[in-house]
């Protein structure tokens, strides 16, 4: 096996030690694509959106296959097993986060999407109640609590960011909140918010703290009694586990009470014609037969990084370094949000004179890279980092109603794994430097999309 520079390494960043490179370790890393008619190893550069299946989660997977069966519903040895392994799974789960097993349930939404609907609706909110938010939060973080709750948002500044002050005179405004709702980490700029800080301001205001972490579990280690967390909700897809779980750990006195998110078969202890008796939670939140081969896929991942600790952390370091040295040379290129301070290996920009949707369909079809273009499911964060006026937000949604689809504002945006190489970083350099060089003629209504 070779390391980046096509020289043997000792694997020192993902997943333990060993004669492999880095990009080994994912599924379908040394895909090929045509490029120009050039079979070529394709570039993935979209770990935000989501990654491959690691090979020892697939290993997982593959043992387990053979057991697969019911969950709590069957008195043969599979299902036994199943459900023993079902079970296991949970327990890793709270441990994966410093959460204490008496105190605490782990539940397995399919991704934080439905995590947080699950979540927003059980803790019984009703339109009196505020729910704190920020400008940064990707849909999945607004509009849950939208539908059942009033936001007070935390703005940004210019460069995408708010400070501690921010969040805590959202907190002390009156009415007083019952929710904190943040994210641990951007999707579209990768800033890490000072999460220790808001949540111990939080739960000293005797707020509730709720942390969408798609982005930052599959990137650092999260304690959530250390950091004073009551819920923290995240997605499989997104660190290395693509089989459909996701992991919702919450203080189990949350879940007490109330009806279950999904009402049917395994949330009741006893139904009649009029009357239900609801299971203690997690069965409470567990109707239905569950994604057990995502939950063993998601327990798998999680062991994963939980060994690999801080090797990680390192070399997402370097891949930060590298991606704003490639990006700084970038002609015309202009970077959205911070570009110091710590940040996970994500970045997003625009170039002058190329609508974002041709970047990253050249970056795909000339050279093989996979990034993702438009708004990141962040509207309210791009526009903010556009500095759109409320008349150019109205604009974005007049055109969104009529499906004027070449008109809506975006970025590009490029993503970074723990597993990506650094060469792809270089790579991804050299190809926005060509596009620049061989540019093709804009016309006029590309240069009306360049935001
Ligand atoms: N999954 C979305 C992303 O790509 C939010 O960032």
């Amino acid at each position: 096996m070779t390391g980046d520079d096509g020289s043997p390494v000792a694997m020192t960043s993902l997943f333990g030690t060993g004669d492999l490179s880095q990009r080994d370790l994912l599924i379908g890393a040394d895909l090929r694509v045509a490029v120009q008619g050039e079979p070529r190893r394709y570039v993935d550069l979209d770990a935000a959106a989501t990654t491959s299946a690691s090979a020892g989660v697939l290993r997982a997977v593959q043992e387990f296959l053979p057991w697969y069966s019911s969950v709590h519903r069957g008195a043969g040895a599979k299902s036994q097993y199943t459900s023993a392994r079902y079970e296991r799974a949970r327990e890793g789960l709270l441990r994966f986060v410093g959460a204490d097993p008496a105190t605490h349930v782990a539940l397995f939404p399919k991704n934080t999407t439905e995590g947080l609907n699950l979540i927003a609706f059980r803790l019984g909110l009703t339109r009196d109640d505020v729910v704190v938010t920020t400008a940064v939060e990707h849909h999945a973080n607004l509009l849950p609590w939208r539908r059942h709750a009033q936001l007070r948002v935390v703005d940004v500044d210019r460069s995408g960011t708010f400070d501690v002050d921010a969040v805590v005179a959202a907190l002390d405004q009156r009415p007083t909140p019952r929710v904190l709702a943040v994210s641990g980490a951007s999707n579209v700029t990768g800033w890490l918010p000072d999460l220790a800080a808001i949540a111990a301001a939080a739960r000293d205001r005797g707020v509730l703290v709720v942390v969408d972490g798609a982005q930052l579990v599959p990137h650092r280690p999260v304690d959530v009694v250390a950091l004073g967390i009551d819920v923290l909700v995240w997605s499989g897809h997104k660190m290395f586990a693509p089989f459909g779980a996701g992991g919702l750990v919450a203080d189990r006195r949350l879940l007490a009470d109330g009806e279950p998110f999904l009402v049917g078969g395994g949330a009741v202890k006893a139904v009649s014609d009029t009357d239900v008796v609801w299971a203690d939670t997690p069965d409470r939140d567990d109707a239905g037969t569950p994604n057990v081969v995502g939950v063993v896929a998601l327990a798998a991942a999680a062991e994963e990084l939980a060994d690999a600790g801080e090797r990680n952390r390192l070399h997402e370091d370097l891949l930060v370094r590298a991606l704003d040295d490639e990006l700084a040379t970038v002609p015309g290129l202009r970077r959205l949000g911070p570009t110091s301070g710590d940040r996970l290996p994500v970045a997003a920009f625009v170039i002058d004179g190329m609508p974002h949707r041709e970047v990253a369909e050249r970056l795909a079809r000339e050279h093989g890279i996979g990034v993702r273009s438009g708004c990141f499911c962040a509207h309210p964060y791009l526009s903010r980092l556009f500095g759109l006026t409320a008349g150019e937000v109205q604009q974005f949604h007049d055109d969104a109603r009529a499906d004027r689809t070449d008109r809506l504002p975006g970025a590009v945006r490029v993503s970074c794994s723990a597993a990506t190489p650094l060469a792809d970083v270089a790579t991804l350099g050299e190809a926005l430097r060509a596009l620049g060089a061989h540019s093709p003629q804009l016309t006029a209504a590309d240069v009306g999309q360049l935001r």
